[in-house]
């Protein structure tokens, strides 16, 4: 990719970026839906088949050097890069983001965790926060959001609710209803050390939006995944371990946890790698490595801040076509506090979703709101466009 040095400009774009989402530019459509789930590149077809390439020429031998493990290697470094964490052994591969919260739940040495949750988290961390509850294997204290609308947090009750006798805290990093960025994670860590907690970070709607270091910030777990902003697709998910939170020893965990892999030595006392490859469960999925790759490498190599940087240009130009074609939107105080999407309060968000829909502009709703999400392949006129759209909707 030759996009030049310096922040992107919708010519530069059109010019290096665009050719290489040629499939996806041919839907005849206004794609605001990237935040939901991200257009792949052309070439993650073609990383798929180099996968099952090496398996039809090598069998076995795929497991070898060179193989398909080569490429679990490459994916945990990719999302070492992405989330700022020096030690890529410390990332360890998941299907599900929520995979990664059970498998922190479940190393916690307590028949009952006590977890501090907020009542933003992503379904897929409630209901199973709430399994957990229901069968007696946790008691969650849940945080509140502010009455009003969009539903927004206070730092400052997430960190009343952690007291001693907390295990676990459950945060998002960007909330996926509102995009609001929790701003106190340092302070939210910071107390749940004081008090003996564990902190997992959501970075779903965070990891390839805003620039991360967990290194920096030093929570004890993060999780995340691909088939948002990275444009991976699913399965391609992952746990980050501080080292801090190494000396747990989780339940979900499989062969390919074991000190040596391939050594077949089976002693009574099961011993386990060192660092995050301790906390590998069984024979992993591997094409997710492949389709993940595309997307992780184009994001890297543009990197975080500029496409951070050109995000909220658009988003800055998306409100302000919405406040010329009096659309009335959650117009945020200082938008760097939001993540990658635009909200838009409405009684009948799922109606006016179908409707947007059906008049060639792709969005989605949750708990109340359109969301709006415009990414690098969106042009500004596109974005004119869509706010018109919504503006006649609306009208009807
Ligand atoms: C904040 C957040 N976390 C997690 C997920 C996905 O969770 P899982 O991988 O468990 O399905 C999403 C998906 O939309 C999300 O928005």
């Amino acid at each position: 990719m030759n996009l030049p040095a310096g922040p992107l400009t919708e010519a530069g774009l059109r010019q290096h970026v665009w050719p290489l989402f040629s499939r996806v530019l041919q839907r005849d459509e206004i794609y605001l839906a990237n935040h939901s789930l991200g257009r792949p590149l052309d070439r993650l077809a073609l990383d798929i088949e180099e996968a099952l390439d090496l398996w039809y020429d090598r069998l076995d031998g795929v497991w070898d050097d060179g193989g398909w493990m080569d490429e679990a290697r490459r994916f945990r470094d990719n999302i070492a890069r992405l989330i700022g964490l020096s030690k890529p052994g410390d990332v360890v591969p998941k299907t599900a983001a929520g995979q990664g919260l059970r498998a922190v739940l479940n190393a916690i040495p307590k028949d009952k965790v006590t977890v501090v949750a907020t009542r933003g988290e992503f379904d897929s961390i409630d209901f199973i926060l709430k399994t957990y509850r229901e069968r007696g294997r946790a008691e969650v204290r849940w945080v509140e959001p502010q009455p009003g609308s969009p539903a927004l947090f206070d730092t400052s009750d997430i960190l009343a609710a952690i007291e001693h006798g907390v295990d676990v805290v459950m945060v998002s990093a960007v909330v996926f209803t509102t995009g609001q960025i929790i701003d106190g994670l340092a302070e939210i860590v910071a107390k749940a050390r004081a008090v003996g907690a564990r902190v997992v970070v959501d970075a779903y709607h965070a990891a390839g939006v805003i620039p991360l270091s967990m290194d920096d910030l030093g929570c004890d777990f993060m999780v995340g995944g691909s088939y948002k902003y990275v444009r991976g697709g699913t399965g391609a998910c992952w746990l980050a371990i501080h080292p801090r939170s190494m000396d747990l020893r989780t339940l979900d965990t499989g062969w390919f946890a074991k000190k040596d892999v391939w050594s077949y030595a089976r002693p009574e006392e099961p011993v386990r790698a060192e660092g995050g490859d301790g906390w590998l469960e069984s024979t992993p999925a591997i094409l997710p490595f492949y389709q993940a790759r595309s997307g992780l490498e184009f994001t890297l190599d543009i990197g975080v801040d500029r496409l951070r940087e050109y995000s909220l240009v658009q988003l800055a130009e998306l409100r302000e076509a919405f406040r010329r074609n009096a659309v009335p939107f959650f117009d945020p105080a200082d938008p760097t506090q939001f993540g990658g999407f635009a909200l838009m309060p409405h009684v009948d968000a799922k109606g006016l979703r179908q409707e947007l829909y059906h008049s060639g502009v792709n969005t989605d709703t949750r708990s109340g709101n359109v969301r709006f999400g415009p990414d690098l392949l969106n042009s500004m006129d596109e974005l004119h466009r869509a706010a018109e759209i919504t503006a006649r909707r609306l009208a009807r």
